[in-house]
């Protein structure tokens, strides 16, 4: 047989298997790691491959920063002292403390006066001196890394893209960052380990198992995004990744992690599709740039009947030297049942911090 018939063939039995959202119906159509929607709850301004996306999400449904319209979160408008402070106020869930409300700026019955008083009570703001709490003032990187110590040791804002702790405004976005990074390493607790949950995913099943293990775990999210992409039709994607796989071609990626980061994370959740019953070689591509030694990896992936993952598990563990890859705990789920797993997905995250 031919190899153009050979894989026609291959084809025709993973699209005859295949789950309606690998091919066009319903959820992720035909989608790719680049139209995995759009935009983030429907923020026209948050893609959902922004670095700021998951942090947005997780304010928005916690109900610590709202959009600034119905559609749009404008995340490099800056925000202001007051708004800050509400937002860890919130965060705090609202405590209303007796407290002698001292400045000058802050009237009683707006907004944010519970919050300025509740966060002056705690030390967390101190003020200008000279009476004023500067509620209008946009909120300087300086000043939130202040305010984030005063809460915790933590490296909050570590990460932050154009973050520096300097004189410049904080970007909403950068708050959000800060507020999702706060809550989740006070989740971790402090014996678990630094989590990691890097995936990739091509019409949405993986994305979506990742942010589920991102919120049960605290874990950070990161996207393996290759350079060129696959783009929407299903055909040239198989094609291109059969070539990739069949020829050992390791695709650029677009997005990287310093190493320095990288060596504090211990615990790798590791996403993927299962391709031409292997792992895509974009996942090749990220374990090979990475010092992976000592960490352990948790492999999580998503199939269309390749329930074991064929070859991809053990790739990993070929792939990540010197890693401890938990091939027997990895989870499989089929593409089709991703929607309705969060429990199963959030359960077997969790055996793994305890
Ligand atoms: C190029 C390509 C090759 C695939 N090969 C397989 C395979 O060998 N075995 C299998 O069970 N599913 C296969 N699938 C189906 C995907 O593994 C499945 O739809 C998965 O849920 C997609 O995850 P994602 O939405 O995170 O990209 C393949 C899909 C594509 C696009």
């Amino acid at each position: 047989m031919s190899k153009r018939i050979c894989t026609g063939f291959i084809l025709i039995c993973l699209l005859l298997t295949m789950p309606a959202c690998a091919v066009g119906a319903g959820q992720p159509a035909a989608g790719n790691v680049e139209k995995i929607s759009n935009q983030t709850d429907g923020f026209t301004d948050v893609p959902s491959d922004a670095w700021y996306a998951g942090a947005v999400q997780y304010c928005r449904e916690n109900g610590l920063m709202a959009g600034t319209s119905d559609t749009t979160f404008a995340p490099e408008a800056t925000l202001t002292r007051a708004m800050l402070v509400t937002i860890l106020w919130r965060q705090a869930e609202k405590p209303v403390v007796n407290y002698l409300m001292q400045f000058s700026d802050v009237p009683e019955g707006q907004w944010y006066s519970e919050a300025v008083r509740w966060a002056a009570s705690e030390t967390l703001v101190a003020g200008y001196g000279d009476g004023r709490f500067g509620t209008n003032d946009p909120i300087t990187q300086e000043q939130l890394d202040l305010i984030f110590q005063r809460y915790t040791d933590r490296p909050v804002t570590d990460g932050i893209p154009s973050f520096d702790g300097s004189s410049k405004p904080v970007t909403r976005a950068q708050a959000a960052a800060a507020v999702m990074h706060y809550a989740r390493l006070s989740q971790q607790g402090t014996t678990a380990g630094k989590v990691l949950v890097a995936y990739f995913s091509w019409s949405g099943n993986g994305q979506q198992m990742a942010r589920w293990i991102s919120e049960e775990t605290g874990g950070e999210l990161f996207r393996i995004v290759p350079s060129e992409s696959y783009g929407e039709d299903f055909n040239t994607c198989a094609d291109r990744a059969k070539d990739e796989l069949d020829n050992g071609i390791r695709p650029e990626l677009s997005e990287h992690i310093d190493a320095d980061t990288m060596a504090q994370y211990d615990v790798v959740y590791l996403g993927f599709p299962v391709w031409w019953y292997d792992l895509p070689m974009p996942v090749w591509t990220f374990l090979e740039e990475y010092d992976l030694s000592g960490k352990t990896v948790i492999p999580f992936f998503s199939h269309n009947g390749s329930s074991n993952g064929a070859n991809s598990v053990n790739r990993v563990a070929e792939l990540a030297e010197g890693a401890t890859v938990l091939t027997d705990r990895a989870l499989s789920l089929r593409g089709s049942n991703v929607a309705d797993s969060e429990t199963e997905v959030k359960d077997w995250a969790k055996e793994f911090s305890r």
